[in-house]
């Protein structure tokens, strides 16, 4: 079972999850403030968050997330889905 680490306004919290879960989703579970103004579609940003650690544990980057130009570690948090042990810093919280 994956744990993903939230990290927020330099606050640590660590969840289990099932793989396959957004990491909004996972967020929202489990009473994370991740943002999601576009309700989970892809267009919003504000579920913007960074993969710390683990990157390689999240899905391919995909479409939506190419559109809004996200870079690096930058993922945005309704569009990646959890495969592993995961880091992510909140970006808007
Ligand atoms: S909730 Fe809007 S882009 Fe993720």
């Amino acid at each position: 079972m994956p744990k993903v680490t939230f990290l927020v306004n330099g606050q640590e919290k660590t969840v289990d999850t099932a793989t396959d879960q957004t990491i909004l989703a996972i967020a929202q579970a489990n009473g994370i403030p991740m943002e999601s103004a576009c309700g989970g579609n892809g267009f919003c940003m504000t579920c913007k968050c960074h993969a710390r650690k683990g990157a390689e544990n999240l899905s391919p980057r995909n479409e939506r997330e190419e559109a809004m130009g996200m870079t690096g570690d930058e993922r945005l948090g309704c569009q990646a889905t959890v495969k592993g042990d995961v880091t992510v810093e909140l970006e808007n919280a």
